[in-house]
């Protein structure tokens, strides 16, 4: 009789359980037909359970992610805007059933054209309403900038901002709660996106994550483009091979690592070492000619440790700070043009495919700049509307970033504090950087790097050990970072040693007496 009973009242109890579960799902499958916004055509609207490894078989080749673990249910949207009669982006709107209350926008790297599938899954998987777009165009390559400045706006602002603009529209329509506060990640072009959008969109986001950025954007493709014929092809006088630059790296090392401190492999603080090389000539005293300097090779490496120049002498983008020479030498230094520098030359600066990156001069960095197409420059420092919004911005750059100098963010620094008067203790109300010793291009490299900027670099969702969150904390209940934890990881994933990083301009000295390894050993000094 029991049993008779219990068991429709069991299967109506689970019923109504599948229900609630399912109401999230059932919602997410029925919201695409319920958008209706201008320009917006909605591709689909996919209920997506955690763990899924999601297939992204349109994602183009180029961009080499083919596939995506996602880590919570998620309702992913995928959306195509026009942003003029004559472009569009992809957009994507990830909504994790785990809400937070916050809207997140991810961005872009390089001149791609790729959606951060990565940034989506991390972010959601944190309860971030999270957007992505694909920057107004598709992959890697900057040729569809070609005689189509809509497409170079996009790349400029107009993507990133419009994706954040439906992206809180469709969040306030997908969850009942709406949204409470507004975000923003990246980090290279990611970088410089964010920082546009605190220049020009000053009440967009409540706070601002943004790593290594791009910013002094024509004068830094000048800067990489200047590289190649700096060193020539490989088979140049001018070329220094990457054996050479190894015993470079060495020579810096010994000059600059103990600057710090601690004799570790980590040159804290890049700003001390100014290197002298002139002992790596080749002489009489030379046992090994494949490894010491001619005249012109010394002549190439002394060169990467000097601004590019204008016509005018004006120093347009700072030196390629030392302690990078062994990775420099197979991308910048490795004879062969830096793809992002030549299509900029080619497709938007020049209108012409066949553009000869060797001709580089500092006249063509002149022409470009005088261009700087919808202000991508990102360059501007009055960041006073950002300010009087209240806007939180974490900024953090690789000591060891061998693609972006991170005495870039420095000067915009420099650039910012001296446009607003503002001394460190003002802009810490709102503008915090922080310089992350041993890490290279966003992440990696043999300093404690992973701090939480992205999937790849999780360690802890504790603001300390985490930059978003921390960054978080900083806008939802004012406090504000003071130092950014960073860990090195071992491959099996275990937590080998960490290093607190500290707020630009303090700097990092080790006084022991624990192990440079131990964090308390090192302080913040002015
Ligand atoms: C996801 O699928 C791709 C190929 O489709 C595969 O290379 C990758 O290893 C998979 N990832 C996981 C976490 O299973
Ligand atoms: C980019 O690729 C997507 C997916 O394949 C496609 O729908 C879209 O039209 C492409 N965008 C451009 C600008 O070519
Ligand atoms: C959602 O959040 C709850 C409580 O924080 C947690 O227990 C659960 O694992 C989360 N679910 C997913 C799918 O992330
Ligand atoms: C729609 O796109 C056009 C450009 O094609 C733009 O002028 C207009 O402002 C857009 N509308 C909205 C609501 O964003
Ligand atoms: C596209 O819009 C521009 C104005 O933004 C206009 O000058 C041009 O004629 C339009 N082209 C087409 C094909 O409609
Ligand atoms: C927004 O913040 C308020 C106050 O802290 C909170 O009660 C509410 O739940 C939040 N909304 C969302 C969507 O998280
Ligand atoms: C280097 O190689 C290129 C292509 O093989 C050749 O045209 C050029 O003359 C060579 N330059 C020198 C300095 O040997
Ligand atoms: C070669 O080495 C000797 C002994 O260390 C030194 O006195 C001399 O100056 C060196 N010659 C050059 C050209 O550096
Ligand atoms: C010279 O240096 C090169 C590059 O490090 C090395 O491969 C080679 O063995 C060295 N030769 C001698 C004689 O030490
Ligand atoms: C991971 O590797 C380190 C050595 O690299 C070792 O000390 C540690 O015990 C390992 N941890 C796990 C969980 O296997």
């Amino acid at each position: 009789m029991l049993h008779l009973r219990l068991v429709p009242l069991l299967s109506l109890v689970l019923s109504i359980l599948t229900a609630a579960e399912d109401a999230f799902k059932t919602k997410c499958l029925n919201f695409g037909s319920r958008i209706d916004l201008p320009n917006v055509t909605v591709n689909f609207a996919s209920y997506v359970p955690g763990g899924t490894n999601l297939s992204l078989a349109d994602n183009p080749p180029s961009c080499d992610a083919s596939a995506q673990e996602v880590l919570t249910d998620t309702c992913r949207v995928a959306m195509a805007v026009a942003t003029s009669n004559r472009s569009q982006i992809t957009l994507e709107a990830w909504f994790p059933r785990n809400y937070t209350g916050r809207f997140l926008s991810t961005g872009n790297g390089g001149i791609s054209g790729c959606i951060q599938y990565y940034d989506l899954a991390y972010t959601a998987s944190l309860g971030f309403a999270t957007v992505g777009a694909n920057n107004g165009h598709n992959g890697t390559s900057g040729e569809a900038f070609y005689k189509n400045p809509d497409v170079v706006e996009d790349f400029a602002w107009r993507s990133v901002y419009t994706g954040v603009v439906i992206g809180k529209e469709l969040t306030k329509q997908f969850y009942d709660e709406s949204f409470n506060k507004s975000y923003y990640l990246g980090c290279s072009t990611g970088g410089r996106q964010g920082w546009k959008m605190i220049q020009s969109f000053p009440d967009l986001f409540d706070g601002v994550l943004a790593g290594s950025p791009a910013f002094n954007f024509v004068n830094l493709l000048s800067w990489s483009g200047r590289f190649y014929p700096l060193t020539g092809p490989s088979n140049a006088s001018t070329f220094v091979t990457p054996a050479q630059w190894s015993v470079v790296g060495d020579l810096v090392l010994d000059q600059c690592d103990a600057l710090d401190g601690a004799k570790d492999g980590i040159i804290e603080d890049p700003d001390f070492c100014q290197p002298n090389v002139k002992s790596l000539r080749c002489d009489s005293n030379s046992t090994n000619s494949s490894i010491c300097l001619s005249n012109a090779q010394l002549h190439t490496v002394e060169s990467t440790y000097q601004p590019l120049r204008g016509v005018h002498n004006e120093a347009l983008y700072p030196r390629m700070q030392p302690g990078v020479e062994a990775e420099a030498a197979y991308i910048m230094y490795g004879g062969q043009p830096f793809p992002f520098s030549t299509d900029w030359y080619r497709y938007v600066v020049y209108n012409n495919p066949d553009w000869d990156p060797l001709s580089f001069t500092s006249k063509d960095a002149e022409v470009a700049l005088a261009q700087n197409p919808f202000d991508i420059e990102t360059w501007n420092g009055n960041l006073e509307p950002f300010r009087q919004a209240g806007g939180k911005v974490l900024t953090y750059h690789g000591m060891a970033d061998p693609l972006i100098s991170s005495d870039t963010s420095k000067w915009y620094y420099g650039r910012v504090s001296e446009t607003m008067g503002l001394d460190p203790s003002s802009l810490d109300e709102f503008y915090r950087y922080f310089r992350i010793s041993g890490m290279g291009h966003c992440q990696g490299g043999t300093g404690a790097t992973e701090i939480g900027n992205g999937l790849a670099t999780l360690t802890s969702l504790s603001p300390e050990d985490n930059v978003l969150m921390a960054l978080v904390q900083w806008v939802e209940d004012g406090i504000p970072p003071e130092y950014v934890r960073g860990s090195s990881v071992a491959t099996n994933g275990s937590v080998e040693w960490t290093r607190k990083h500290c707020k630009y301009p303090k700097h990092n000295i080790y006084f022991g007496p624990g192990a440079y390894t131990d964090e308390n050993a090192w302080k913040c000094v002015e």
